[in-house]
């Protein structure tokens, strides 16, 4: 088996497990969602180390030591309570099955880059789709959780 850290707590997974497979299925954390599983729609969106990842084109094999932050842990991320903050005042999700993988693209983002132009949060959201917002509201959003970051000096 291999060890990587899931959300703070150590945890195993399968050489050949799919990492979004052992998120789901195996651990029960059915949070981050699944989609095209072909790593085109985003829903399953994670952070590895930081870096937004597809969970559905990551194997067990590649994970040793890895760190890796679902949605379950997006609280625990320095800009994780302003962008749930910033979603709610926006209104930015509509049915919301989008939204795990959104808030996780802008996480990465944000802790990678505090003042991100409007340009860098769209190319962020590039692999994200979104069947209901027509996205506005989720720019929105994104823009205020900027702005909000930037007027907390975080
Ligand atoms: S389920 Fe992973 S990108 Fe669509
Ligand atoms: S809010 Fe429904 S898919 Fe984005």
């Amino acid at each position: 088996m291999v060890r990587f850290s899931l959300n703070g707590v150590e945890t195993e997974i399968a050489p050949d497990d799919m990492l979004l497979t052992r998120l789901r299925e195996g651990l029960g954390k059915t949070a981050t969602k699944v989609g095209c599983e072909i790593g085109r729609c985003g829903a399953c969106t994670v952070l590895r180390d930081g870096v937004a990842i597809n969970a559905c084109l990551v194997m067990g094999w590649q994970l040793e030591g890895a760190e890796i932050c679902t949605i379950d842990g997006l609280e625990t991320l320095p800009a994780g309570q302003l962008l749930i903050k910033a979603m709610e005042i926006e209104n930015g999700f509509q049915c919301g099955y989008c939204a795990p993988g959104v808030m996780m693209s802008l996480a990465g983002l944000l802790s990678a880059e505090n003042t991100p132009t409007d340009a860098m949060i769209e190319e962020a959201l590039e692999g994200n789709i979104c069947r209901c917002t027509g996205y506005h509201s989720i720019l929105r959003g994104a823009r205020l959780a900027r702005d909000m970051m930037k007027e907390t000096h975080l």
